[in-house]
């Protein structure tokens, strides 16, 4: 665990501690994603201390992951894993990056709901390639065929990833210093839940209702996925809101 630094929190940054309470933010995603790299930007951020389950698997286990891989096996590794996130929740508030394949796990994805505010760090195949081509100590890319290996894992876990409370693409997240893009403003609207104002359109069987409130664009896939799980969308616009916003 690193200790915090001495910076004292903006204004800002002092409110969304305050609607975070003890509640940790949890960077999920695959291997690569940047969860490590700006999970401790936004724990500095923050003045949060920072935690990565991968490291915290190793000082308990006193073995690195690829150790643990060969000589356990992998069903080893899931529930330690597991046992080591959901002591790690327990202590919030924090900035906690997960390992890749964490948030597969439905008991640590409910302990997160409960005891934090999930990020998934979206990235595309090629920036995921690009970054895990820096490092050779992932036991599941030791394979003559890495980039369909993240393939498949992205095929299987992004829905997965989908339910996380916020989506931020890697890019955007990588591509500020100070702030980690406008995370703080999502990260508002979702700790604040009264924030969202909520017009029920009543319609009968057609009846729908209209969000309304800062940050929730961007979260519209998470939203959708949560609400019509399994379900696939359509989204229907026009050139001039598509060039502002479809993306
Ligand atoms: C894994 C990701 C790794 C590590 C282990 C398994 C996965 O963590 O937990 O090698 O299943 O995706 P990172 O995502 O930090 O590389």
């Amino acid at each position: 665990m690193n200790a915090p630094p001495a910076n004292p929190p903006d204004e800002g940054q002092a409110a969304l501690l305050e609607q975070l309470g003890s509640r940790s933010i949890v960077f999920v995603g695959l291997m690569g994603a940047g969860k490590t790299a700006i999970g401790r930007k936004v724990a500095a951020m923050l003045s949060l201390p920072f935690i990565d389950s991968d490291q915290e698997i190793e000082t308990v286990s006193r073995m690195s992951v690829p150790e643990l891989f060969e000589r356990y096996g992998e069903p080893e590794f899931r529930a330690l894993e597991q046992r080591v996130i959901l002591r790690l929740l327990e202590h919030g508030p924090q900035v906690l990056s997960t390992g890749g394949g964490a948030f597969m796990n439905a008991q640590t994805r409910e302990a997160i709901a409960v005891h934090g505010v999930s990020v998934w760090l979206k990235a595309d195949l090629d920036l995921l390639m690009e970054r895990v081509s820096k490092k050779q100590n992932r036991p599941l890319l030791k394979n003559p065929d890495p980039r369909g290996v993240l393939e498949r894992l992205m095929g299987e876990r992004y829905p997965v990833y989908a339910t996380a409370d916020i989506t931020v693409p890697t890019r955007d997240a990588l591509r500020s210093s100070r702030r980690c893009c406008d995370c703080d403003q999502r990260w508002g609207a979702f700790v604040n839940k009264t924030a969202p104002v909520k017009v029920e359109v009543g319609l009968g069987d057609r009846a729908y209702d209209i969000l309304i409130g800062p940050g929730l664009l961007s979260d519209a896939g998470t939203e959708i996925a949560r609400r019509l799980p399994g379900t696939r969308a359509a989204i229907i616009t026009d050139e001039n809101v598509a060039a502002a916003h479809l993306e």
